[in-house]
């Protein structure tokens, strides 16, 4: 069970006395395994990919607010992406294929993370290779550099010609690369995970016995739009990654799956628009989420959900928020009811 919290079937135990007027606690560690944690204000991080490097959602949204940003997936050369069109609209979800298109490990280390150490916001820098010793090569760059608080190992990147889903497809693979991360930098690390697998349990445990502080899930899901006019693809590189409303279940499912043998924080991602998105997730095992797709339609999307999670949590009078994880899990709440049924029948 993620952070370690026992779920509960009846729901977190300490409620607010009064009319819900007390600010519930908001803060959650998603790296209790590092020597010094990573604790954040709230469970609410803007996803890489969707909000820049922070820095240009400056003047519209208040992201010193937020529990956390991740950064654009950087690489060790910068990257001109894929060709356009890069982004596709479909029924109920945004198709992507940006290919990885960066300012390189450099251009963050000098011009972005000396800004991101004057901010109260802790920043992740997303990291992606299309090798083991890329990785490495990253994480060693990375480490000790002020205004980097964390890295997101991304083993899940579906539009790249090498590296991404092919290391986080393999357990084997995205174990190499989450102990070369380790062995490189003493950064919490957080690994991304793909969904374009067939069962997501051995990755997710791999990753997390190579050493993994967190794991943060899921990143898109391999999709294909065609114009039927032009008989050709929509997106410029052909296929791309699924992401927004319509994967909110499929992820929350994986969510569940991996809380099921998880012992580090989930950080929960797919198609989060509102507080009670974020809580969905929380419930089915995670300790915090990300918001991404929403960005493109509303860039205070992640201030707007964390302010949907404050007021459920008011309504609904709880304490702490981290109370919440896995409380609404089907398989850890009929082991907790067991749990609970055995103590009250002396045999525990
Ligand atoms: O195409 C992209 O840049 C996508 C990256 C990701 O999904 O991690």
């Amino acid at each position: 069970m993620s952070n370690g919290a026992a779920p509960s079937r009846t729901g977190p135990s300490s409620w607010l006395g009064g009319a819900g007027a007390v600010t519930p606690n908001l803060t959650v560690n998603i790296a209790p395994s590092h020597p010094a944690g990573l604790m954040l204000r709230n469970p609410v991080l803007a996803a890489s990919g969707t909000f820049g490097y922070g820095i240009e959602f400056a003047g519209l949204v208040d992201i010193q607010r937020l529990g956390a940003i991740v950064c654009k997936g950087t690489t060790l050369q910068p990257r001109v992406g894929n060709p356009p069109p890069r982004t596709v609209e479909t029924a109920a979800g945004m198709l992507n294929s940006i290919g990885l298109q960066n300012v390189g490990v450099q251009a963050v280390i000098e011009q972005y993370a000396p800004q991101w150490a004057a901010w109260t916001v802790p920043v992740l820098v997303n990291i992606a290779g299309e090798s083991v010793a890329d990785f490495a090569r990253l994480a060693a760059l990375l480490d000790g550099v002020p205004g980097v608080a964390a890295l997101e190992v991304n083993i899940s990147c579906p539009n790249s010609a090498a590296g991404g889903t092919y290391f986080g497809q393999d357990p084997d693979m995205a174990a190499a690369v989450t102990r070369a991360v380790r062995d490189a930098t003493d950064l919490p690390t957080v690994v991304k995970l793909t969904p374009n697998v067939t069962d997501i349990q051995p990755v997710a445990l791999a990753v997390e016995a190579a050493g993994a502080h967190a794991l943060s899930l899921v990143n898109t899901f391999n999709g294909l739009a065609l114009d039927v006019r032009q008989r050709a693809p929509r997106l410029g590189q052909g296929a791309g990654g699924l992401s927004g409303p319509a994967i909110k279940p499929l992820a929350v499912a994986l969510v569940a799956r991996v809380a099921e043998v998880a012992t580090v924080p989930i950080i929960g991602i797919g198609g989060i628009s509102a507080g009670e998105d974020a809580l969905e997730f929380i419930l089915a095992g995670a300790s915090a989420v990300q918001v991404g797709t929403m960005h493109f339609a509303n860039p205070r999307a992640s201030v707007d959900v964390l302010d949907g999670v404050v007021a459920w949590l008011r309504r609904h009078r709880i304490a702490s928020v981290a109370e919440l994880t896995g409380c609404g899990h089907p398989m850890l709440a009929v082991r907790e009811r067991a749990v609970v049924d055995a103590t009250a029948a002396g045999l525990r």
